[in-house]
């Protein structure tokens, strides 16, 4: 048994690999799992510094609430607490929570009011631990904006956990997408059916001479005011990012006035909706995670060290096996 812990928030030098913890006894709500994998994502990142300080008011204001890293899980349910009737033994299933879980351990107890769901039927545990994080911030927010059939859209960040998941999405609405990413990602996106592709490094999409009803900055690079020669008019623009000086929260805020051009940023919520989502989009074939790394637990630190270069592509998977 192994278990990712930490006392204080810092960087991956805080975490500790231990191994044969003692676990507590089951409440009534309560499942043990036996973690086959996990991930660590941009959430995980924010738990382990305790950053932004303001989210610390949701994971511990002096010290981590979770002494586990770790916001997501699949496995295998081994034992259930008196009263869950959801649950069997033996079910596959997955959850995420983006205040944390401690999930990075693979013997794992969890209360049932917690956003957990089974897994479909042939969906291998990989895929379904990569289509929770990202997948609720890209469904939750996407979801929230409404647009007209057939849009023309572009998405920057779009190789990331969550620009992966609107690019699958959009098109899955019928919308006409313009993806930017490094050119050695263009095979990725083609695969979706996205209708054109800008390498960032050698093109400024923000300078392109033609225009889009929404741009949608998925790793929050870019901003409002240089996205709007881009924009139609009434075209929206959102960010994955608050932007410097949380300056998009005010651009947001002043949506209401008769403006052409707008931002829009959508607070996540609803997790739950998301992970039911995902499972029916996983089970019908519509969306594919994206998984970059994989490694094995013991080597987690290293895994935080890549996450944090901002450079990861889609999902970096945590193994137990
Ligand atoms: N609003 C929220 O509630 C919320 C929640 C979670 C995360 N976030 C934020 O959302 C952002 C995205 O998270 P994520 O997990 O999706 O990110 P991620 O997976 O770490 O994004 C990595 C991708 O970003 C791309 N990228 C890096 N620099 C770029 C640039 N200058 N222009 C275009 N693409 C670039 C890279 O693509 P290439 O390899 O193709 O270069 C890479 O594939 C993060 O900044 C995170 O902090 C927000």
């Amino acid at each position: 048994m192994i278990t990712v812990n930490r006392d204080v928030y810092g960087g991956e030098e805080v975490l500790r690999i231990e191994k044969n913890m003692p676990l507590t006894n089951l409440a009534a709500d309560e499942l043990l799992i036996d973690v086959e994998c996990t991930t660590v994502n941009r959430t995980d990142c924010h738990i382990l510094a305790g950053t932004p300080l303001i989210f610390r008011l949701f994971i511990g204001v002096f010290k981590p609430k979770y002494k586990s890293t770790g916001s997501d899980f699949a496995g295998v349910v081994t034992k259930i607490g008196k009263k869950v009737e959801k649950f069997e033994v033996g079910d596959r299933v997955f959850g995420f929570h983006d205040e944390g879980l401690g999930s990075h351990r693979s013997k794992l107890i969890i209360s049932t009011s917690k956003p957990i769901e089974k897994i479909p039927e042939k969906v291998s545990f990989e895929n379904a631990v990569c289509s929770l994080e990202g997948f609720h911030y890209a469904y939750s927010g996407f979801s929230k904006i409404k647009l007209a059939p057939k849009s023309r859209v572009l998405v920057n960040g779009s190789t990331g956990a969550i620009g992966s998941v609107l690019v699958q999405l959009l098109i899955n609405n019928g919308h006409t997408v313009t993806t930017v990413c490094r050119k050695e990602h263009f095979g990725i996106m083609l695969q979706y059916g996205v209708s054109k592709t800008i390498d960032y490094q050698k093109e400024d999409f923000t300078k392109l001479n033609h225009s889009f009803d929404f741009v949608l900055d998925a790793v929050g690079k870019s901003s409002f005011l240089k996205c709007k020669s881009i924009l139609n008019n009434n075209g929206l623009y959102t960010s994955s990012e608050l932007g410097k000086g949380c300056i998009n929260i005010f651009w947001a805020l002043i949506s209401f006035l008769p403006l052409n051009k707008r931002m829009k940023f959508p607070i996540p919520s609803n997790i739950p909706r998301s992970i039911n989502k995902a499972k029916d989009l996983l089970a019908s074939g519509k969306f594919k995670p994206l998984i970059d790394k994989k490694y094995n637990a013991k080597d987690i630190k290293e895994a935080f060290k890549y996450v944090k270069t901002g450079e990861k592509v889609g999902n970096v998977i945590i193994s137990f096996r």
